[in-house]
């Protein structure tokens, strides 16, 4: 095959060079003979301009694109910025259109919940479905890349990167982003995993501060989200900003070529982070700009992201025989393949004018709000104060920082996401409640700094006068997201003070917290009735909201997070290992603080609904299992789950898995099933569970998948505190490679 693509391609070249032309393979050629065509008339500098990324820098030197010198973009963030780039590339000697990248995270234009709110409702189909609308917006002014999803597992809510995570799982973290790969194609842009790898195990939650994570770890907890990404399809992986047991990852071989390309089988492209090439002087890896360029691209980086280095060096390193070209040309064409594969060669220029009307569409309004929704956590619900019942409650004082902050709305990572496009909390309550003939009355009582009490009075007068207190508080939005690490995990000011203040009138109330991760909550539990986790909610956040507090949507939002007590805890998750000496209330030997509890505020998993739901005993349909090398040996269990209330919701069934006795000691229980179920009042339905078995295992260091034969344990439940469960046997053992998957290797 390879000698006929190379027969076609001298072909090809040969005729258009008789011709004095550039030889431009016919849309119908299969796809690796236009790859091969295009790279075999490449010049080294015109070879290393496809591997440049350039980011729209107030000083940018558009000739660039005319000399082949870019590959790849970043913030062209709108129609007309794309069109023009990609209009100068396409005017060069062999016209190679763009890559138009853009961190997508939660959005373009219409901003939709942050990912970490995304993975509370636990639903890969909604993830897709919010995901694929994104993506849509986006292509509409011209990006075909988005640096998205994140998959790096988070452990610690100091590191502001949690809102772009799934959460602190690698099962849940691994379906849903699956989920958003698959979601970012449907709305046609191609999809980046990232950060490879261990991003989330920043020391501290330091942001960019050193990782140190051992193989089995690694190949247990961090890894697992990004292999499931790459089943789904991923186009690209990122290197991380970190180093790895001491390597910066950017030039790390072992994990870039070894462990990503070997083990996982990833073909796609691999793009460093934002000038983490130049960063390998930084990190001490590397003498100057010539020797970090070596280093990555030998380690297996294709293209350099807002470094220049590859443009500058990469010719020259070449030439004198310090980098290998076949090594360039193996990155070219995986730069060309994903041109090609994205049909980038074949469509015409974006016409920017028509661009604008595509942004903001109703139907992508109508997820993004159905997706706020999905993503709300009902934490605590005393007396029932949710939803609100007009017939008892005629006036809402609404107070606090966030109800009327289209901004921290809006929240880190935005796009293009605007305030002005925002309904805020205050004007989804407003018109929901005069819908029902209920007055709200608005008194924020104090900036989103807090600083002071002067808005007080006035925020208690509406609470005396009123049936309910809705309290909107938490934290702003430049509490989280990159840079953004926290030491604390409070709320700013004096939003407390502030609660207690309207809450002393004595009327209910539900306080609505605001934020990208969880904070610490302290007194405030015992002085809200009811609690409503809203994260940052996005463009549909205040509809959302309201129709929830309102009871049109029922929450069934669960934690992707463990909710800790104090910034102390962290970090926390749930997916402890049982320890010599298991945690014990007041026992001062056991696992614990002296000067606190070790257990979070509320468990990982957990989510209320104005109904309730009974789960029934696990029933495992598989009693023994077979070896997981055979493709379709899985555990199969099912449990049924009843709406015991009078409302329609939806419950969302987690299967939990232990393994009392092994080789190793194994975390108490570890998610490997999550099933949505939407359940009518009286309803029973079956929450029906297959897990292959190569997810009933462990990785040894080298990252050699274990399967013992013995006992294992099923738990079925509403959240990780579950208890009902059922054993199975595991008959044969298994050892194979990482993550079980043969099909990969
Ligand atoms: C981040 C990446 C991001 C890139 C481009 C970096 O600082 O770590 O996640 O994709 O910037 O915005």
């Amino acid at each position: 095959m390879r000698g006929q693509v190379s027969r076609w391609v001298r072909r090809v070249v040969a005729a258009c060079l008789s011709l004095g032309a550039v030889a431009t393979p016919a849309a119908a050629a299969p796809l690796e003979e236009r790859v091969e065509a295009l790279l075999a008339q490449m010049t080294l500098e015109e070879k290393a301009g496809q591997l440049n990324l350039i980011s729209n820098e107030p000083i940018l030197d558009s000739g660039a694109f005319a000399r082949g010198e870019v590959g790849a973009v970043i913030n062209f963030s709108n129609a007309w910025l794309a069109a023009d780039a990609d209009r100068l590339a396409r005017a060069s000697r062999l016209g190679i259109p763009l890559l138009v990248g853009l961190d997508v995270v939660h959005g373009y234009r219409t901003v939709f919940p942050l990912p970490l709110a995304l993975a509370a409702s636990f639903d890969p189909l909604l993830v897709r479905r919010s995901t694929a609308a994104m993506a849509r917006e986006s292509a509409a002014v011209g990006i075909n890349w988005t640096f998205a999803p994140m998959a790096d597992v988070a452990r610690d809510l100091r590191w502001g990167r949690v809102v772009e995570g799934l959460g602190e799982d690698p099962w849940l973290t691994g379906r849903l982003t699956g989920a958003q790969v698959e979601g970012f194609r449907d709305g046609g842009l191609a999809s980046t995993l990232k950060h490879f790898a261990g991003y989330g195990a920043v020391l501290g939650g330091r942001d960019y501060d050193a990782t140190f994570v051992s193989g089995a770890e690694l190949h247990d907890l961090h890894l697992p989200p990004f292999r499931a990404g790459i089943r789904s399809g991923a186009d690209a992986v990122m290197t991380a900003l970190t180093a790895l047991n001491g390597v910066p990852t950017t030039a790390d071989t072992g994990l870039m070529t070894g462990i990503l390309r070997r083990q996982l089988g990833f073909s796609g492209l691999v793009v460093a982070d934002w000038q983490a090439v130049s960063s390998l002087v930084k990190h001490g890896v590397a003498r100057n700009g010539a020797e970090a360029v070596r280093k990555a691209m030998l380690a297996g980086v294709d293209m350099d992201m807002t470094s220049g280095l590859y443009l500058r060096h990469l010719p020259e390193e070449v030439r004198s025989g310090r980098v290998p070209e076949g090594a360039v040309d193996a990155a070219v064409r995986r730069v060309l393949r994903l041109k090609f594969g994205l049909g980038l060669f074949d469509k015409p220029l974006l016409d920017p004018a028509g661009a604008e009307a595509r942004l903001l569409l109703p139907e992508t309004r109508r997820i993004a709000r159905e997706a706020a929704r999905a993503s709300l956590v009902l934490l605590q619900n005393r007396e029932e104060v949710l939803p609100i019942d007009p017939k008892k409650v005629r006036r809402i004082a609404l107070v606090g920082p966030f109800a009327d902050a289209a901004w921290d709305q809006v929240g880190p990572h935005e796009g293009t996401g605007q305030p002005h496009d925002t309904v805020t909390i205050l004007a989804g309550l407003r018109e929901r409640a005069a819908a029902a003939g209920v007055e709200v009355v608005f008194a924020e009582g104090c900036s989103r700094t807090c600083l002071d009490r002067e808005g007080f009075p006035a925020a208690v007068r509406a609470a005396q006068e009123a049936d309910l207190v809705v309290a909107v508080m938490g934290e702003p939005r430049d509490r989280s997201g990159e840079g953004s690490s926290t030491a604390y995990l409070d709320w700013p000011g004096l939003q407390h003070d502030l609660l207690a203040a309207v809450a002393a009138p004595g009327k209910p109330v539900a306080l609505v917290v605001f934020g990208g991760r969880p904070t610490e909550l302290g007194a405030a539990l015992e002085r809200a009735h009811a609690v409503l986790m809203a994260w940052i909610p996005g463009t549909e956040g205040g509809p959302a909201i309201a129709e929830t507090l309102f009871g049109d949507a029922n929450p069934s939002g669960k934690l992707p997070v463990s909710w800790p007590r104090s910034v102390g805890q962290m970090p926390l998750t749930y997916d402890v290992l049982p320890g010599g000496r298991p945690h014990q209330p007041n026992s001062r030997w056991t696992m614990g603080y002296a000067d606190a509890s070790p257990l979070p505020l509320f468990p990982f998993g957990h989510g209320l609904s104005y109904t309730r739901f009974d789960y029934g005993e696990p029933e495992v349909l598989t009693p023994r299992v077979g070896p997981g090398d055979q493709s379709d040996a899985a555990l199969e269990v099912r449990a049924a789950v009843t709406n015991i209330g009078a409302r329609p919701g939806r419950a969302v069934a987690q299967l939990y898995l232990s393994q009392p006795v092994a080789a190793r000691s194994r975390p108490k229980r570890l998610l490997k099933g999550a099933v949505p179920l939407d359940l009518a009042p009286g309803e029973t339905r079956y929450a029906q569970f297959r897990i292959p078995v190569r997810d009933l295992g462990y990785h040894e260091p080298d990252g050699t998948l274990v399967v013992e034969a013995g006992e294992y344990r099923v738990t079925v439940g509403g959240d990780s505190t579950a208890t009902r469960s059922a054993g199975v046997t595991v008959d044969t053992g298994w050892r194979g490679p990482p993550g079980g998957d043969q099909a990969l290797r």
